[in-house]
């Protein structure tokens, strides 16, 4: 089981994601747990105040660092983890960060719990960075709005690396050639010139060959 426990100040963004398909059946077979939490709930102050100006100046607002400090603090206390050699780990999400590939997946699915950090607004105070996160995940160059589509890529990649989640393993790790299913021939008319075209799937994958259907997925993989 993989804990993964979310902060962010906007948990609605995703309801809908963590509460449908394979994420849903893992977490009902207790195979992964996804926990959501809002920010603000480790505000002190009576405007719940998460970002603030700057120094040195420039635009935009910095999320604050008390309370991500205060979010990461009490998610680590409330869940114990076994002691063994994986346990938890602390997850910045930044497009400053190292990006993210399946091989960062795979190893961070061996943990028992990750807190994810969400990004927002025109960055966060580096000292959450510096010393509060143990890495800094970007999964691409190029940037969005926050971390939280950021959070869903890496909760999706990773749950699907986990033990189960993925009933047959071979297709846990599966994108490595093209497929076709029925119709064998799909008829589509020409906007130009009227004329009726076909879209067929490659003769050989209907051929029975299975020799044959190996070399041409080899050679289209
Ligand atoms: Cl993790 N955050 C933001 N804001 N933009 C990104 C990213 C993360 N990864 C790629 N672009």
């Amino acid at each position: 089981m993989i804990r993964f426990d979310v902060i962010t100040i906007f948990p609605e963004i995703f309801r809908g994601f963590v509460s449908e398909s394979l994420l849903a059946r893992g977490q009902k077979k207790k195979i992964i747990k996804i926990a959501l939490h809002n920010l603000r709930d480790w505000t002190t102050d009576k405007h719940k105040t998460v970002d603030d100006k700057p120094y040195g100046g420039g635009p935009g607002m910095l999320l604050k660092i008390e309370p991500l400090y205060r979010a990461v603090q009490s998610l680590s206390s409330k869940f114990k983890v076994q002691s063994s050699k994986l346990r938890r780990r602390i997850i910045l999400f930044s497009p400053r960060g190292k990006k993210f590939i399946q091989a960062d997946a795979k190893r961070l699915a061996k943990y028992s719990q990750l807190i994810l950090i969400c990004g927002r607004y025109e960055g966060v105070d580096e000292r959450v960075a510096g010393y509060v996160a143990d890495e800094v995940i970007s999964i691409g160059d190029y940037v969005l709005n926050g971390g939280e589509v950021a959070a869903m890529a890496v909760i999706e990649s990773v749950s699907r690396m986990v033990p189960m989640f993925i009933a047959k393993k071979e297709s846990a790790e599966k994108f490595d050639h093209p497929q076709y299913t029925r119709p064998e021939v799909f008829e589509v008319k020409s906007k130009k010139s009227k004329e009726k075209i076909l879209w067929k799937v490659p003769k050989v994958l209907l051929s029975g060959d299975h020799k044959k259907i190996k070399e041409w997925r080899e050679k289209y993989g």
